[in-house]
Order: structure tokens, then C-alpha cells, then sequence
């Protein structure tokens, strides 16, 4: 099966929230990326319930909801129920993560835990079985347009060994400062979603970027 490619909201224009999200809503992209930050969590604050019920109200896909939020337990049933298909929660927020997966597929989402660019991938070894996604930050969360870390690589490699194992059905989710420079080797190393900001909407051709990233080809 192809990848799947999330447009990040976050590097869209938010005077103009129903054309951009039609524009995906055109393209072939597969989910809506909505980047929730706290300022507590990551030194940004981005939006909450209100722009996501806007992006909601137009979005035709499912929305792949990252929480950079402390204490995600809180707001997991009023993501749920402002849309989410996905929800991922970061490692590093939560003290119970296993009660936190649990949470979200109560409430009747996919379930994700995100990892900081310094969080290895053998730390979910023993609840990897338990999750539908791993978000590979490749980037320090908080901000859009932020330079690639290339050992994320050699991570999504690890992660895409160890799923092997235990839940060959993992998506392999990565995000920050993904383009078409680096989507082919992401996707050979084990990756199956791409987000995509800025290469999105400050491509000249948004659409036209989200078609390439979907129909690479993969040496
Ligand atoms: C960063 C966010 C990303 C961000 C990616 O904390 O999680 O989703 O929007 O933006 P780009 O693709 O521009 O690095
Ligand atoms: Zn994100």
C-alpha cells in the first residue's frame, strides 16, 4: 500500500482556513496533520477546539490530531468528539502512557504516542503491540519550517525492525522538516506517513507538491 501524506495545518494560512482545507480536500493527501501546542509542552502556542471545529467544517479526510500538550488525559474525549481519527499523545508528556492509549481507543480513535528527536524508539518496546502509530519527531516539536535531524533515519530503521515483530500493521508516522528532498529515503528506511508543512504551502503549487510526495518513486 502507498504512504499516506498529511499536510500539516499548522504552515497554513489562517485568514484563508476553508480555501486551504479545500485545497487538501482536492489534493491526494490522505489525513488533515492539526499540530495542538500548549506552551507548556513546546515553547509555541498554536490553536485549539475552535480553529480545529473551523478545519473540521470544511475537511473532507480524516484529521491525524498530535497533541503537543502535559497532561493529554484531560481533553482526549473533547478531541474525539471535535473529530479526531487519530490522536497521538508525545511519550515525554505522559506518566501513564499505557492508561493513555487506552483513553484514546476508548473513545473511538487510532491510537499514537509521538517521540522527541532524543526519546529512543526501545523506550515503547513493551507497549508497541498496544499502538496504531509512532510519530518519529524529526524535528524539535513547537515550530513549522525547522531543519531535518537525520538521525531520525536511522530511528524509523529501528522502529520498522521492531514492528516487524510485534504489530506489522504500525504506521510509522515522521514530522519536521520533511520535502521532497528527503521524503524517498524516509519511505525506503520504514516510514508509511509523511507530514508535510512548509514543503506543502510554501510550495509554489501546494497541490502539485502533495501529488509528488504521494507518487514517489522509491529506489
Ligand atoms: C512541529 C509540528 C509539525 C510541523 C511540521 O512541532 O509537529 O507538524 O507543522 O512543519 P514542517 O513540515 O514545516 O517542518
Ligand atoms: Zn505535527
Amino acid at each position: 500500500m502507498k504512504h499516506f501524506i498529511a499536510p500539516s495545518i499548522l504552515a497554513a494560512d489562517f485568514g484563508n482556513l476553508q480555501r486551504d482545507s479545500e485545497m487538501i480536500n482536492q489534493s491526494e493527501a490522505d489525513w488533515f496533520h492539526i499540530d495542538v501546542m500548549d506552551g507548556v509542552f513546546v515553547p509555541n502556542i498554536s490553536f485549539g477546539f475552535p480553529v480545529m471545529n473551523a478545519i473540521k467544517k470544511h475537511a473532507q479526510k480524516p484529521l491525524d490530531v498530535h497533541l503537543m500538550i502535559v497532561d493529554p488525559d484531560k481533553y482526549i474525549e473533547d478531541f474525539a468528539k471535535a473529530g479526531a481519527a487519530i490522536i497521538t499523545v508525545h511519550y515525554e508528556a505522559c506518566t501513564h502512557l499505557h492508561r493513555t492509549i487506552q483513553l484514546i481507543k476508548a473513545s473511538g480513535c487510532k491510537a499514537g504516542v509521538a517521540l522527541n528527536p532524543h526519546t529512543p524508539v526501545a523506550f515503547l518496546k513493551d507497549i508497541l503491540a498496544d499502538l496504531d502509530l509512532v510519530l518519529i519527531m524529526s524535528v524539535n516539536p513547537g515550530f513549522g519550517g525547522q531543519k531535518f535531524i537525520p538521525q531520525s533515519l536511522l530511528k524509523i530503521a529501528e522502529l520498522k525492525q521492531n514492528a516487524l515483530q510485534v504489530n506489522p500493521s504500525l504506521i510509522i508516522e515522521v514530522d519536521g522538516g520533511v520535502s521532497i528532498l528527503n521524503a524517498a529515503s524516509l519511505i525506503s528506511a520504514g516510514a508509511n506517513a509523511l507530514v508535510a508543512g512548509n514543503a506543502v504551502f510554501a510550495a509554489p503549487d501546494p497541490l502539485g507538491m502533495i501529488k509528488e510526495l504521494k507518487n514517489l518513486t522509491i529506489g
